[in-house]
């Protein structure tokens, strides 16, 4: 969910609507405000996505005041109605609460204010909040202590948002787990899940730490923790640049985040490479002894940051020879998984903020491994638990749809992977060598396949009406496959399944039917040529069952061209390079065909770009 509290000279409500439309991302099956004026509380909320509680707010106007709250909602508890929907009050009134996470003991709190007299509207865990403020504050008088007494009650994850009538010029907020961050202002200040949300107002911000309670005034801000005791907080410049966080012309952000690819990708490289070819990732403080001694890695992700970390082991096992484990991090903890301190941990999140994989990496940390988070979003919550952080340079990824989030992810992994046989000794040869001089322009590769893509966009229109496509890759190509599927699935919301293409005869090949696309994977014809006679005779095998083959093959492979239907080609990299340019045109291909279908690209039904619930 996505959250806005504001205090300062400004309408409250425009500058929390607007914060909402650049939160929206968060979560967009219902928002709501509320905004102090008069004496009193007004509040708005509706199901369905921000522009519905925009027409509401035309047709019913809220009184104009200069303090206010706002949600936007990615539903947890209760579906996404209009009663469910944020801010939630108390029942006189004079109380309204937003919040993101889940509150997991609500249901014997809500059973209490029954008890009290208390009646909820909702189905929501929120509503208790409200109501416990309420109460708490009717006897502290002062709301930032009554949010103190309350959350010292709660158990879960959340960050709350509230404003209280009696307390007409203050806004207070307070953070578990789930990200809060305050936009200093001059005679004015902000709250938001992230700054993007009051990046055009200011660029001062303070990121409140895990279990602290913030009061806002115009003129300051007071940090403590649940039991009132001053924190320090240090504000920080943020430097993403505004527009950054706009479409810049294109019809969606998704498809200009695929465009920025080359970029995202050249600036992860940026100063990690010197001259003589070694890796200086001096931001990886994590002693060498321990990288040297530890004797296994596992990698923990969810969504498209779980297919980098299939990756990332082919590469770390391959230059490293580490046995790396891959999971997702949702199944990690519950396993009992064996750790200790030889174990380096790498936990792989764009948002940082995904719950599943701030749990395992708890979890991990706990039993006395060493994490180190590879993130998009600096300051968030999985790098400033883990040990060490890579951040990857993707800059803001907007569209829920994870694009150059992905392919930054695996450049970071690669160069976790070379660093990590740097400092193990791991000889140098000439395939490392080779690696590592085309890693530093595989930008100029991306860019070179995203000028070609206009076929694969006029193939994607062609199959709007397909119900199933299968995607088929071997070694990396199999997880790229994985995400093709999952691109798929996201945005056309079509049966798309990807497998090894080995594991084809055990099954899946049932599936092959006359006419039913199959997206291929194939993997270089140098160097591991084995693996390419394989997958020429996956796609022969197929083809003969009469699919239509769409086949992705590098330049100069001729070999495949008797059984491409439909022919893709990419440049030719180092084997364990080939998935930064054969993700491309899956993500080219899932997004033409999803606008073809008339879906929404960056807003796909049913997901949230940052899931920050387990
Ligand atoms: C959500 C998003 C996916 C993303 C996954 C992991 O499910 O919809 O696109 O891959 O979370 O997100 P993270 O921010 O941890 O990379």
């Amino acid at each position: 969910c996505g959250i806005v509290g504001y205090v300062g000279g400004q309408s409250a409500l425009d500058v929390v609507v607007a914060g909402l439309k650049r939160l929206e991302y968060r979560g967009y099956d219902s928002a709501g405000v509320a905004v102090l004026a008069d004496g009193g509380l007004a509040a708005a909320k509706k199901a369905g996505k921000l522009v519905n509680l925009e027409k509401e707010l035309v047709d019913r106007p809220l009184p104009g005041g200069s303090v206010g709250i706002g949600h936007t909602r990615w539903a947890t508890h209760g579906g996404p109605t209009d009663a469910n929907a944020h801010p939630h009050l108390d029942n006189a009134g004079r109380v309204a609460v937003v919040h993101n996470g889940i509150i997991e003991n609500f249901a014997c709190l809500r059973e209490e204010l029954a008890e009290r007299g208390h009646t909820l509207l909702s189905e929501t865990d929120t509503e208790v909040v409200a109501h416990l403020l309420a109460e708490e504050f009717s006897s502290a008088g002062d709301l930032a202590e009554a949010m103190r007494l309350v959350c010292r009650r709660l158990d879960g994850a959340f960050t709350l948002v509230a404003v209280h009538a009696d307390q007409p010029d203050v806004v207070v907020g307070a953070r578990r787990n789930s990200p809060l961050v305050v936009g200093v202002g001059e005679g004015e200040n902000f709250l938001a899940s992230d700054v993007s949300a009051f990046i055009a107002h200011t660029r001062s911000a303070i990121e409140l730490g895990q279990d602290q309670v913030v009061e806002l005034t115009r003129d300051g801000v007071t940090v403590t923790d649940f039991d009132g005791v001053p924190a320090d907080v240090r504000a920080y410049h943020v430097d993403w640049d505004a527009s950054a966080a706009e479409k810049g012309g294109y019809a969606s952000f998704m498809l200009k985040e695929i465009a920025e690819q080359p970029k995202a990708v050249a600036d992860t490289l940026l100063g990690r490479i010197d001259a003589s070819g070694r890796l200086t990732l001096d931001e990886v403080r994590i002693p060498d002894a321990v990288l040297r001694e530890a004797d296994k890695v596992v990698v923990i992700a969810c969504g498209t940051a779980f297919h980098a970390g299939l990756i990332a082991k082919y590469a770390i096992e391959h230059w490293t020879r580490i046995p790396c484990e891959v999971e997702l991090a949702s199944e990690f903890r519950y396993r009992d998984p064996i750790l200790n301190r030889r174990t380096l941990v790498i936990a792989i999140s764009q948002s940082g903020e995904t719950m599943d994989t701030l749990m395992a990496l708890r979890h991990a940390r706990e039993q006395g491994a060493k994490v180190l988070a590879v993130c998009n979003t600096n300051g968030s919550t999985i790098p400033r638990e883990s040990d060490a952080v890579l951040y990857t340079h993707a800059g803001p990824e907007v569209a829920v749809a994870s694009t150059k989030a992905f392919l930054t992810q695996l450049v970071a992994c690669y160069l976790l992977a070379l660093y990590l046989g740097q400092v193990r000794g791991t000889k140098w040869g000439d395939e490392i060598h080779a690696v590592v001089r085309d890693l530093a322009r595989i930008g100029d590769e991306v860019e070179r396949v995203l000028e070609t893509m206009e076929p694969v966009r006029a193939l994607a229109r062609s199959l709007a009406d397909r119900n199933t496509v299968l995607f088929l890759g071997r070694h990396v190509g199999y997880p790229v496959a994985l995400e093709g599927a999952l691109k798929l699935k996201e945005l056309a919301y079509m049966h798309a399944e990807g497998f090894a293409a080995g594991e084809l005869k055990h099954g899946p090949i049932a599936l092959i039917e006359e006419g039913l696309p199959v997206v291929v994977v194939v993997p270089s014809p140098r160097g591991r040529s084995v693996l390419h006679d394989k997958i020429v005779s996956n796609i022969q095998e197929i083809r003969a069952r009469g699919a239509r083959t769409i086949v992705i093959a590098e330049e100069g492979d001729e070999a495949v061209v008797p059984y491409a239907d439909h022919l893709v080609r990419i440049p030719a990299t180092p084997t364990l390079l080939q998935p930064l340019v054969a993700t491309v045109p899956l993500q080219v291909f899932a997004c033409e065909l999803a606008t073809a279908r008339g879906n929404e690209v960056d807003q796909p039904r049913n997901l949230a770009k940052s899931v920050t619930v387990e």
